[in-house]
């Protein structure tokens, strides 16, 4: 597979962005997004393996954070982050941040030029504080929530969001199978929702798997096994589109 840098021109990179970073919601409203979540890229060709995915369809990169307290497993790091967006200049960083002390590192993470951090309801008493100070940072907003807990969670947070994140595996490790059960607060927080909210699904994603959260009202698919453990990325996240 050859590599490239994105140009201006790419049918995925818009221009607008704040303090040189490219937020999400540059990216219109109506255009289903796909998020090759690089959890499961090669580490050692980060940069490269990234590039292939945005020319392959790719619309943003999700970079998911693990402190080994909120999940067991670590990743990455705002270095890393700031390292994907120096070579990446006009990649969309969907920061999501499974840490159980989210408001120490939306900082870090502003600076290193993430476009969107989402971090998890189940951490915080109250979201509204951390989500206005991640909008304060000129970044876009998301609220996460773990499989089990109920969509009465994120409802009272919705004005104060740009995403709301599902997560359909329990959080820590990308290659888990898809649960279903997570798609009727779905379609209950899409529809309580303001329609500037993208709605992201994010584990065990597929191209099965996509359809029901089409159906259910998503406009924001994550996928890392189904894009990084392909051959063929573009096909993949074509099959992923539907
Ligand atoms: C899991 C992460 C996901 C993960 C998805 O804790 O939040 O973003 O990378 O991996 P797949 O698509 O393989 O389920
Ligand atoms: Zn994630």
């Amino acid at each position: 597979m050859t590599a490239s840098r994105p140009t201006s021109d790419s049918p995925n990179l818009t221009t607008a962005s704040s303090g040189g970073r490219r937020l999400l919601s540059a990216l219109s409203a109506r255009q289903l997004l796909v998020a090759p979540s690089i959890l499961s890229a090669d580490f050692a060709r980060l940069a490269d393996d990234c590039v292939c995915a945005l020319e392959a369809g790719g619309d943003l990169l999700h970079v998911d954070v693990m402190d080994g307290h909120f999940v067991p497993n670590l990743s990455m790091g705002p270095a890393i982050c700031a390292a994907l967006h120096a070579a990446l200049p006009d990649a969309i960083l969907d920061v999501h941040l499974m840490v159980s002390n989210p408001h120490e590192y939306i900082e870090p993470f502003a600076k290193a030029g993430a476009g969107n951090i989402t971090f998890h309801v189940e951490v915080v008493d109250d979201a509204r504080p951390l989500l206005r100070a991640i909008r304060a940072l000129g970044v876009n907003a998301g609220l996460a929530m773990n499989p089990d807990t109920p969509a009465q969670a994120l409802l009272p947070y919705l004005d104060e969001m740009d995403v709301a994140l599902i997560m359909s595996v329990h959080p820590g490790f990308s290659g888990q199978k898809f649960l279903a059960s997570v798609l009727p607060k779905t379609a209950a927080i899409r529809a309580a929702a303001p329609a500037h909210v993208r709605v992201e699904m994010d584990g065990g994603v597929n191209a099965q798997s996509a359809k029901s959260c089409i159906a259910a009202g998503c406009d924001l698919l994550v996928a890392a096994t189904a894009i990084f453990a392909q051959k063929d990325y573009a096909a993949a996240i074509r099959e992923l589109r539907g």
